[in-house]
This record gives structure tokens, sequence and C-alpha cells, in this order.
């Protein structure tokens, strides 16, 4: 099964195995992963499923939406690597991506 690897604002990772199909904010709160919240269930309205691709996955991602980019906008402190997790959908070529997590999530 693909792995997914989060990184918290302090460094400390935990490495997740998520089925294909599953979405990566959904499958951190699964695994108690702490630092995404995921208040809205995955529908692209809250934000609080924010994470910062690794520069080296970002082309691997799919791109945003509309939606996810007005979203995003609305940050405090957007990256060119923002994301929100609940709309990176797990497919094998994703197997080992980094996901750094906000220190505003906690
Ligand atoms: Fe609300 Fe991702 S969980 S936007």
């Amino acid at each position: 099964m693909p792995k997914v690897i989060y990184i918290d604002h302090t460094d400390i990772s935990s490495e997740v195995e998520v089925e294909n199909g599953a979405n990566l904010m959904q499958a951190a709160l699964d695994n108690m992963v702490s630092g995404i919240l995921g208040d809205c269930g995955g529908d692209c309205a809250c934000a609080t499923c924010h994470v910062f691709v690794d520069p080296e996955w970002q082309d691997k991602v799919a791109a945003p939406s509309e939606l996810e980019e007005d979203l995003l906008d609305g940050l405090i402190e957007p990256q060119p690597n923002s994301r929100l997790s609940c709309q990176i959908i797990m497919e094998d070529k994703l197997d080992g991506i980094v996901l750094r997590l906000p220190e505003s999530q906690y």
C-alpha cells in the first residue's frame, strides 16, 4: 500500500499507509496524526487541513481546483507549496509523498 510521510513543525515524522483513492486529510485523522484538523470533513470549505507539499513532490500532485485555490489564498501565510490535504487523493505515483504540517494547526 502507498505511504505518506507527515512531518510536524518540530520535525517529528509519521509514516502512514494509505489506500489508493483515499484523501490525505482523512488518512491523517484515521491514523491519529496531529496537525491536521479537517473541520469540514473534506468538503474543501475550511482550510484546516493545510499542508506544505515537499517541493520534490509538488509536480506529482494534481493541480488544485479553483475552489481550493480560493481557500489557499485566504490562509494567513500561504506558500507556493501550500495545499489542502483533503484534496490530495492517494495514487501509486504518490507513494512516499512528504507533507509538512503548519504549526498554526496545533
Ligand atoms: Fe476542510 Fe480540507 S478538510 S478544506
